[in-house]
């Protein structure tokens, strides 16, 4: 879990930024216009992008989480506006505000350094809190509804499913047989208890069941897909959208994203003839995923598993 730098008010940081460099690289030669952070968080990356980009760019900072917002000192900036909601709703979001075709998205996917370190959000398997892991008020059921009222055989298919864990049918089991379980470390230890010694000596035997919990009450697969097609769709011409993932299946996501937009034809493959007439949308500017140096892993270990894709889009022509 990262323990971010101190501020200048003594504090421990919200969040340290990933990749911070490399996604200000891609953003620097746009013309101005309008950013959307799509998971503003403690606002880091809006902070950095704004040191780096042209003067006159405008910020969108959006949010699921309430509390983000209301932690972050870059609310009242003049040439930033905050939205509470979900990045599934981004075109929504964006036209009831009146925001203009942007110039750049951004995704930094999963939850903050802060949701983590806040006990009773109920994300980390390390602090004991009650097992919530909602992310903001629209998530509609909390993780402890998942692991005590969902039978077995669905417990198991969310934890192999979005955790790609292979103990899921184990690990179900054993939650089945401890209900209730109440809180964050006992879940923890439930799963530990369930795996095999040798699995335990790999990472948090817990990581990968508290990963599929969240992706579950979050609904994170389908709001990355959602807010992926959206992005592109509102993205100005030449506009660039770009994406920090922290495990494979959104990696998959935003690489096949990517991949399809750059690939023009959307026609199924067994059609004998093309019927779309579209033309290729997007530019890949990341042949393979760009990966943090081992010195901003060694100062956020956080950042370990991150993979930025980024692309840009395109003028529409009909082929
Ligand atoms: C990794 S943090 C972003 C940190 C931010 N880049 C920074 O530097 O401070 C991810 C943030 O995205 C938010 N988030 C996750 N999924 C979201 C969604 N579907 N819609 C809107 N916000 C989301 C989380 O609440 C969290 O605050």
């Amino acid at each position: 879990m990262t323990q971010g730098p101190s501020t200048d008010r003594g504090e421990r940081s919200y969040h340290e930024p990933v990749l911070a460099s490399e996604v200000a690289e891609v953003f620097k030669p746009l013309p101005v216009g309008v950013v959307v952070d799509a998971t503003f968080g403690g606002g880091g990356h809006t902070r950095r992008l704004m040191d780096e980009m042209r003067e006159g760019t405008r910020f969108i900072g959006i949010d699921r989480d309430p509390d983000a917002l209301a932690h972050s000192d870059l609310a009242g900036h003049p040439d930033v506006t905050v939205l509470q909601g979900n990045f599934a709703d981004l075109g929504r979001l964006l036209d009831e505000a009146g925001v203009p075709a942007p110039v750049g998205v951004l995704f930094d996917l999963g939850v903050s350094s802060h949701q983590l370190d806040e006990a009773g959000r109920g994300f980390s398997y390390h602090r004991e809190g009650p097992i919530d892991m909602r992310m903001g008020p629209d998530a509609e059921l909390s993780a402890a509804e998942i692991v005590n009222r969902w039978d077995r055989g669905e417990l198991a298919a969310v934890i192999r499913r979005y955790g790609e864990e292979r103990y899921a049918n184990r690990i179900a089991d054993a939650i089945v047989a401890n209900r209730p379980i109440e809180t964050t470390t006992q879940l923890a230890e439930v799963v530990a208890q369930a795996v095999p010694a040798a699995a335990r000596r790999k990472g948090h035997p817990a990581r990968r069941t508290f990963q599929a919990l969240r992706i579950a009450v979050n609904q994170e697969l389908e709001a990355l897909r959602s807010g992926l097609d959206q992005a592109i769709e509102v993205l100005a011409p030449g506009g660039r959208c770009a994406v920090i993932s922290y495990h494979s299946l959104e990696d998959r996501i935003v690489k096949r994203r990517f991949a399809l937009g750059a690939g023009g034809c959307v026609c199924p493959p067994d059609l004998p003839v093309c019927v779309c007439g579209e033309a290729a949308e997007l530019r890949i500017l990341t042949r393979r995923p760009i990966e943090p140096s081992p010195e901003e892993i060694e100062r956020n270990p956080r950042a370990r598993s991150a993979r930025l894709r980024a692309a840009e889009k395109l003028e529409r022509r009909a082929s």
